[in-house]
């Protein structure tokens, strides 16, 4: 059974609540909810797995494969990709493995597979016939230690950010209204292939500088500011350690695991009048505001974003201000 509509968003501002209860400016935010445009259907990239012939998601914290036949939150294309890849390579895997989905050329998809062992000969054929299928753009097969991956098709994946593009619109709006960047020195981290760095650079900052640590994004991104005539300082780099210089406003959204070791620099205090953070991951969320609260902030903004429907995950956004 499936938490209706009100449940869920009940249930996960009370993850966002939990994670900024007591610290200051807390109790006088009311969190905001955003909805997504599609409650399924939505998400535009998938991690499966392996484990002998059973083919689904690993359990949460687990190593254990869930046997799934159909995820009813993914976009269609990925739907149908997913029924093709259980019907062609099922009596083909032994041992285990991973299985990443993502949009290709034409709305089709992508399957990269990665084996945990020197894939079998019938592995080989299978996935060749996989990259026939009408709903699959190409197929990569690798093994876990790295090397060249065999490739069937074209195996391009169309590159975007954030899985729910339907409520990606509204959180980019969001940041660069909640970031203000009109003419002060912005630093954005962790900026992926520029999701947010457009809306903060056409909205006339003094400075933005943005960084990333994937080469390839950085590349992207300048592409994108390039072919829009935007600017930006866009480096390819550890966030945790940031181009020194005094920015009026940090945007960041790290991975799941935070950004602890930034702000435990000693450098980065007294940092910003406003820090915009986005989180997929309430804990570390918890964890780094606790320390920016320390260091003299106050939260005045929360609202969460419903990308991840149906699932107990959520995306969040807390704007610290200098308290
Ligand atoms: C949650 S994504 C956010 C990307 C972007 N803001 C967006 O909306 O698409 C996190 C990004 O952080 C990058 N990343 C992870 N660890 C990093 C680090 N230590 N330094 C810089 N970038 C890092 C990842 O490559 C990824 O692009």
């Amino acid at each position: 059974m499936i938490a209706d509509a009100a449940a869920q968003r009940e249930i996960k501002l009370g993850f966002l609540r939990d994670a900024c209860r007591g610290l200051p400016g807390a109790a006088d935010t009311e969190p905001r909810w955003v909805s997504s445009p599609d409650a399924f259907g939505y998400r535009r990239r998938a991690r499966f797995a392996w484990h002998g012939n059973t083919l689904g998601y690993r359990a949460l914290h687990s190593k254990h494969v869930n046997d799934i036949d159909e995820c009813i939150v993914l976009v269609p294309p990925l739907r149908a990709a997913w029924t093709a890849v259980r019907t062609r390579l099922t009596d083909a895997l032994a041992g285990s493995g991973e299985i990443q989905l993502q949009l290709g050329s034409g709305r089709r998809v992508v399957a990269a597979l990665i084996t945990g062992a020197d894939p079998t000969p019938a592995l080989f054929d299978a996935c060749g016939a996989l990259s026939a299928d009408p709903s699959i753009a190409g197929v990569s097969l690798r093994t876990a230690d790295g090397g060249a991956p065999a490739t069937w098709g074209d195996e391009h994946v169309v590159l975007f950010s954030q899985a729910n593009a339907g409520i990606n619109d509204t959180l980019v709006r969001t940041v660069a209204e909640l970031a203000a960047p009109e003419g002060l020195r912005v630093l954005e981290l962790y900026s992926g292939i520029g999701n947010f760095t457009l809306a903060l650079a056409s909205r006339s900052p003094s400075a933005l500088v943005a960084v990333e640590q994937d080469p390839r994004a950085v590349e992207i991104c300048q592409a994108t500011l390039e072919g829009r005539g935007l600017r930006a300082r866009v480096t390819a780099g550890d966030a945790s350690q940031p181009p020194k210089g005094r920015y009026d406003v940090v945007v960041l959204d790290p991975p799941r695991q935070g950004a602890r070791a930034l702000f435990e620099r000693d450098e980065l205090w007294p940092g910003p009048k406003r820090i915009v953070y986005v989180s997929c991951d309430t804990a570390t969320l918890s964890r780094d505001l606790r320390i920016a609260t320390g260091r003299g902030y106050r939260i005045d903004r929360m609202i969460g974003f419903d990308m991840f429907p149906q699932t107990a995950h959520l995306e969040s956004l807390v704007r610290l201000v200098r308290a």
